[in-house]
């Protein structure tokens, strides 16, 4: 039997490195960031920058042949895990580590009733009967906030509005109380009356069972109300991390900066980010030095080789040449 340490991060990914197909530039490259017990991390950055790769990547649910994994350092709870091996990734997945996928629709079975696909996912980490398991999907549903529960659970996902798919598979992540959620924008769909039931629900399990969170999410409004740390992607590299506070009132990257400047006013509806002039580069334009450099308002000939990363204490680290920001903008000048 494996020990599993009780201090330290809960989830400590210190390197993932990968590359899809026959391409030699990592999608992924040197991902790193941690969450420790009761602690929400949220995962902000521009769609296609890498977030769900990465999160897929530490479940082990990349599709084997179409991946290489360069580098793969991760522990959870003080265990290595092997991305590589997802078969041994199975045991964790659901009990420990339990993911709200971004498409409701594709981590649901057509086939079966809601209730039995909850229920069976107590069942199958959890030594109980199946009325046992009926009362846990009915108490979830609940809590999730669909109306009339005992009825519903006897539907289909097809007879199910988007927002509700969404609402069942989050009952069904956390139906077992797990150490790790990671939700992957698991409140888009949602209006603000059930997102802010959602997170309450999430906050609710931090606080009882000590559960950590990654979330992701475009939403800054929702990363400002929860966030205890901010990893800031681009990409598929982790350009600013570190306490919420920090990002938001001192980002020391020209990307945080921008998304930052994104931000909707506190009194004003909530947006998606979009900022930033240009966009993401593909694969196969990925700069060689700097991944931001063509987009950055700082660039200069130093990107174009790679920036190594500048610590500033309380876990803030940002991977810039000209970081921290006021001495880049003096030299810039
Ligand atoms: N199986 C795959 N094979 C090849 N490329 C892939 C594969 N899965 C994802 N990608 C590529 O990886 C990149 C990152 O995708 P990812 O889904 O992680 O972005 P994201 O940050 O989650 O974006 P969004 O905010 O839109 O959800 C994209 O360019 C995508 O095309
Ligand atoms: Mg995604």
């Amino acid at each position: 039997m494996t020990t599993l340490s009780t201090s330290g991060p809960l989830l400590d990914v210190r390197a993932i490195s990968l590359r899809f197909g026959k391409s030699d530039t990592n999608l992924l490259q040197g991902v790193r960031y941690s969450v420790d017990a009761g602690e929400t991390l949220c995962i902000v950055g521009e769609s296609g920058c890498g977030k769900s790769v990465s999160s897929l990547a530490i479940m082990g649910l990349l599709p084997a042949g179409a991946v290489t994994i360069d580098e793969a350092d991760v522990q959870f709870r003080g265990v290595p895990l092997d991305l590589h091996d997802t078969k041994a990734m199975r045991r964790f997945r659901g009990s420990d580590i339990a993911m709200i996928f971004q498409e409701p629709m594709s981590s649901l079975n057509p086939a079966f009733r809601i209730g039995n696909q909850i229920a069976e996912a107590v069942t199958a980490h959890n030594d109980v009967t199946e009325a046992e398991a009926d009362a846990r999907a009915i108490e979830m549903l609940r809590r999730v906030g669909i109306p009339a529960p005992e009825q519903r659970m006897r539907e289909y996902p097809h007879q199910l509005s988007g927002g509700m798919r969404q609402r069942v598979m989050i009952a069904m992540a956390l139906a077992n109380d797990p150490a790790l959620l990671i939700a992957d924008e698991p409140t888009t769909a949602l209006d603000v009356t059930i997102q802010a039931q959602i997170l309450d629900l999430i906050r609710n399990l931090q606080r009882d069972s000590g559960m950590g969170t990654i979330m992701i999410t475009h939403d800054l409004g929702v990363v400002a109300e929860i966030a205890d740390k901010v990893a800031v992607m681009y990409a598929g590299i982790i350009v600013e991390a570190g306490p919420a506070e920090r990002i938001f009132n001192d980002p020391q990257h020209p990307y945080t900066i921008g998304l930052m400047s994104s931000m909707p006013k506190m009194t004003g509806p909530s947006e998606r980010l979009s900022t930033v002039p240009g966009t993401v580069p593909t694969i196969e334009t990925m700069p060689k030095g700097c991944r931001f450099s063509t987009r950055c308002p700082f660039a200069q000939p130093i990107c174009a080789t790679p920036p190594s990363e500048q610590d500033f204490g309380q876990g803030h680290r940002v991977l810039c040449h000209f970081a921290p920001l006021n001495e880049k903008l003096e030299r810039v000048q």
